[in-house]
């Protein structure tokens, strides 16, 4: 009973960065939203024998001009964005800073940047793109903050392929996150927070910090966050930053 009050005090704590209003008459998300998208889209356009059709585009580079008002790069990336709470409450919290949601299904990319255009929020953008294909429209050193939260679990052993979470993506990771730069980790499955720990270990590219309460953690609740407090399922963080 107490842990649940605890939880639940720290759910209504969240609620507090809830401040973005989202009109779901005016934006009616889209319907049957799957959870998972193409089964190939899972894997790097380098490993598949035929090139599925709408697979996520590859961009080499971008004229972030005709994406933020600025005309300056991103300065936080949230990976994996899904509906988009967290990025549009970020995106509000931090108007000097410029946001890029990536997100592999492309019915919520086109309704988030709907809403985006809608509300002619000017520094936030969504992107439809597969990251298991690298990072590299993204300059050197150039991110503050990453958000890898929530990602598709992808537990069972014959679906580990499909996890996004590599070597080869921390190295991306490290590369474009700045020299002070942070990226930020979250899962409700233990064995994936597990697996997250064990590479950030191997690779020893990282230093990290387990997160143990909400005030280490000043950053809005995600969609999954949300429903994680409200059904009483633990989660698990880290703050990751880069040895030097
Ligand atoms: C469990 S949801 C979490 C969404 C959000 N971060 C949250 O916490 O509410 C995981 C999201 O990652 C997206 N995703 C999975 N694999 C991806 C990939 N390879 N590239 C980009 N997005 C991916 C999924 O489509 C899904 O929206």
């Amino acid at each position: 009973m107490l842990y649940r009050t605890l939880l639940l005090n720290l759910f209504y704590k969240n609620i507090k960065f809830l401040r973005m209003k989202i009109d779901y008459k005016k934006y009616p998300l889209p319907k049957r939203l799957r959870h998972h998208t193409k089964p190939n889209f899972y894997f790097k356009f380098s490993e598949i024998k035929e090139l599925p059709e709408y697979y996520p585009p590859i961009y080499k580079k971008f004229n972030w001009n005709e994406i933020y008002s600025n005309s300056m790069p991103p300065d936080f990336l949230d990976i994996g964005c899904g509906k988009g709470t967290f990025l549009l409450n970020m995106a509000e919290i931090y108007p000097q800073k410029n946001l890029l949601g990536i997100e592999i299904r492309k019915t919520l990319v086109d309704w988030l940047n709907n809403f985006i255009k809608g509300e002619n929020i000017q520094n936030c953008y969504a992107l439809w793109y597969s990251v298991v294909n690298g990072l590299k429209f993204i300059e050197n050193q150039s991110i503050e903050k990453i958000f890898y939260l929530f990602p598709d679990p992808w537990t069972k052993r014959k679906h580990i392929k499909r996890r996004a979470f590599d070597e080869d993506f921390l190295n991306e990771i490290y590369r474009i996150l700045k020299p002070d730069g942070q990226f930020f980790l979250a899962s409700d499955i233990k064995e994936i927070d597990d697996y997250h720990r064990k590479l950030i270990e191997n690779t020893s590219l990282f230093n990290f910090q387990v997160i143990t309460n909400d005030d280490q953690w000043q950053f809005p609740a995600t969609n999954k966050e949300m429903f994680c407090r409200k059904e009483n399922i633990e989660f698990y963080r880290l703050i990751c930053s880069k040895k030097l």
